[in-house]
């Protein structure tokens, strides 16, 4: 194929796509051949369909770095509206990749276009933009703010798993001027530490934030955030913002953070999904992994996301040196003297309301 060496044609959700015959099958992911492709964010492409859909999305979106294009041609042919998508990358082989993606699903909403993301959104306003970058998304951030418009959403995956979550905790400081710790919920502190910095990204463009949706799966994290015009927004949203204290020795979490405690951050003390939209989405039957959107939407619904961290059954079990109880019956026992939820974050994680004392005295009791 002119343009285009060793490419295969698959099928994603309901939609065709020409992607690389070398490609990445799970985790971050190499760049294997010139044009970037990524079987496991499917997931995450099925959300953004959802997504879609349950937004009943109207107006002009971009997908700023779009690789083959797979996520926008998705959107345009999986989720009903009348939008038209911008499908950009700066590389040339994904615009040819672009081109051929829109014309084999007969697109006539998508416009491929080759440029860097940067200059585009110096240029115009979206009401949607995507920024899907390999690594950390903070080079675009800025840019993403400034071309969004009222009231606009930005998509944002961060595959910098690694210093969010505390892993590189200097890394993190560097990058989003924030104190992270390796610990059983650090993907939750990554998480928020990323939304955190959203906010006083926006606040410095009077802007405030309103997460929609952001969550963690696999090895990425991502974010859907409305952004709110005016300084009042932008002072609330910072207003959200604090430190969660933890303490190593005792796996105490507080939060505010108060004096003997470690404290992360800043970080986003709020909520990381708004319930009703969630409510809305569909899992489509044609959907890539509908069983597994079918999980998380579950699970989203459920969790207790205005609670900044969690605990997990193997901590709590090999604090008090027993072997761990199932997850429901943890559940259903906390329930009884409080709030208790799973959450997307882990599998063995659950959210509660309780001290870790209160815990650790309610599964002691299921044990005994
Ligand atoms: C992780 S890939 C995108 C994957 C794609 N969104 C998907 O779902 O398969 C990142 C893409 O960003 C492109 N890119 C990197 N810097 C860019 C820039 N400044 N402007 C536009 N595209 C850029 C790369 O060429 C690459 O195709």
């Amino acid at each position: 194929m002119s343009g285009i060496p060793a490419a295969v044609e698959i099928v994603e959700g309901k939609t065709r796509v020409l992607v690389p015959k070398e490609h990445t099958l799970k985790g971050p992911g190499k760049r294997l051949s010139g044009v970037f492709y990524n079987q496991q964010t499917a997931f995450s492409r099925d959300v953004s369909v959802m997504l879609f859909g349950a937004l009943k999305f109207e107006g002009r979106a971009l997908d700023g770095l779009a690789g083959t294009g797979v996520r926008a041609v998705r959107i345009a042919n999986e989720s009903p509206g009348t939008f038209e998508i911008i499908i950009n990358d700066k590389s040339k082989e994904a615009f040819e990749y672009i081109k051929r993606n829109i014309a084999l699903n007969e697109l006539e909403n998508c416009i491929p276009s080759l440029s860097d993301v940067r200059i585009l959104l110096c240029e115009q306003t979206f009401d949607y933009i995507d920024i899907d970058p390999f690594g950390s998304p903070v080079p675009f951030v800025q840019f993403g703010i400034e071309g969004c418009k009222r009231r606009g959403i930005l998509g944002i995956t961060a595959t910098d798993t690694a210093p969010l979550a505390g892993t590189h905790p200097g890394k993190c400081l560097r990058r989003y001027g924030a104190k992270s710790v390796r610990c059983v919920f650090g993907h939750e502190l990554g998480l928020r530490i990323l939304i955190g910095y959203l906010a006083r990204e926006a606040a410095k463009f009077e802007r405030g934030i309103k997460p929609v949706l952001c969550f963690y799966a696999d090895h990425y994290f991502r974010l859907h955030i409305q952004l709110l015009e005016g300084a009042r927004y932008a002072d609330q949203s910072l207003q959200t913002l604090g430190s969660i204290g933890y303490n190593e020795n005792s796996k105490e979490r507080k939060f505010p953070a108060t004096g003997e405690f470690e404290q992360i951050g800043p970080l986003w003390l709020g909520r990381l999904f708004d319930k009703e939209l969630i409510a809305r989405m569909d899992p489509h039957d044609f959907l890539q992994c509908k069983n597994r959107c079918i999980k998380y939407l579950q699970i989203w619904n459920e969790e207790l996301d205005d609670l900044p961290y969690f605990y997990d059954v193997d901590e709590i079990s090999s604090m008090l040196k027993i072997s761990p109880p199932p997850l429901n019956e943890i559940l259903e026992e906390l329930r009884k003297s409080g709030k208790a939820s799973r959450t997307h974050f882990s599998p063995r994680g659950f959210k509660t309301d309780l001290t870790l004392k209160e815990v650790l005295e309610r599964v002691e009791g299921i044990a005994r």
